[in-house]
């Protein structure tokens, strides 16, 4: 028996050995019961006296060597094992995380809420009424009596049996005085329609009727209001101007026009509202005094966020919506 090519070779076997499959089989076929060096022990009876000693010692020395060589094998095929399932499984926390995409609220909401809160936080109530509005208190309630050349500046858009769209919030005014003792301070926004369109005309757009109806109400407390809002809006450094105007519904009427880059642009309508208006909606004219604005909340938001073009809020693109997040 030849035990140090033995040893060579059942060393390199258990050293080479590729998995742990590989090493088990390989460690049964030399240290198992029935393997080669239990075999060679058991067969050492046999050899003479002299050479029994020698051979069982150095067969011993073997065993517990490649015992050893298994060990350290074993343990170094688990360590990769563990260390390739680690990569394998591992999370890559720089990853972005998926996110859910939140919504915003439209511009136009937007600039309405913000400017309803204004006049909320100076006690006005906010009312709405019908889109689909009857001739009467879109026109006639108003001062606006068939024939009148205002009737055509509004461009309406007709629906059967003397109903329309309304044109603009103001026959909320006429719904709340009907309905309601002064004193009144409401606020309307809503939708409105018009036949035009062009870039600072759509079909629909939003407008805020403002009305105030008490026993002193003034041209001049209207003027402060009215100041007090667009500071508020535009900031505290805007200029602004009120200038003479004209509308059926009230008089005296006026405009207000702010500074805006070089010139001067108009942002509202407003004026007291006219004794007939209140007559026609049952209010007496000898004792209570009102006023009444009337404006465009995109004309609004276009102004404060540089908007060219009034159709972008009606487009729904997202890449213009978001810019308002
Ligand atoms: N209704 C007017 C329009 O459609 C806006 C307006 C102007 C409303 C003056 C008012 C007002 O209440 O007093 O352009």
């Amino acid at each position: 028996m030849n035990i140090s090519s033995l040893s060579k070779k059942s060393k390199s076997k258990l050293q080479k050995a590729k998995d742990l499959r590989a090493l088990e089989s390989s460690y049964t076929d030399l240290l198992g019961k029935n393997g080669e060096i239990n075999l060679l022990l058991k067969s050492l009876g046999k050899l003479p006296q002299e050479k029994r000693k020698n051979s069982g010692k150095a067969l011993n020395e073997l065993k517990s060597s490649l015992e050893a060589i298994f060990q350290s094998r074993r343990n170094h095929l688990k360590e990769k094992i563990f260390s390739e399932e680690l990569k394998r499984d591992s999370l890559d926390v720089t990853l972005p995380g998926r996110t859910r995409e939140s919504g915003t609220l439209h511009p136009v909401t937007s600039t309405i809420i913000e400017i309803s809160n204004f006049f909320v936080s100076m006690g006005f109530d906010i009312r709405s009424g019908p889109e689909a509005e009857s001739e009467y208190y879109n026109f006639e309630a108003l001062n606006i009596p068939e024939d009148h050349p205002a009737k055509d500046m509004h461009d309406t858009f007709y629906l059967d049996n003397g109903v329309l769209l309304r044109t603009h919030t103001s026959p909320v005014q006429i719904r709340t005085m009907e309905k309601q003792d002064p004193p009144i301070r409401i606020i309307s926004p809503g939708r409105v329609y018009r036949k035009d369109s062009d870039l600072t005309h759509t079909p629909m757009f939003h407008m805020i009727e403002g009305l105030v109806l008490e026993e002193n109400a003034s041209f001049s407390v209207l003027k402060g209001m009215l100041k007090d809002f667009i500071n508020d809006f535009f900031g505290n450094q805007t200029e602004l101007r009120f200038r003479p105007s004209y509308f059926p519904f009230t008089e005296p009427s006026a405009e207000v026009d702010i500074k805006w880059k070089k010139g001067w642009l108009e942002i509202l309508g407003c004026g007291m509202v006219h004794p007939n208006v209140l007559e026609m909606s049952g209010i007496n004219s000898k004792k209570y005094s009102g006023f009444a604005f009337g404006l465009g909340p995109e004309r609004m938001a276009m102004l404060k966020y540089n908007i060219p073009d009034l159709r972008s809020f009606f487009e729904n693109d997202l890449r213009f919506l978001k810019q308002f997040k």
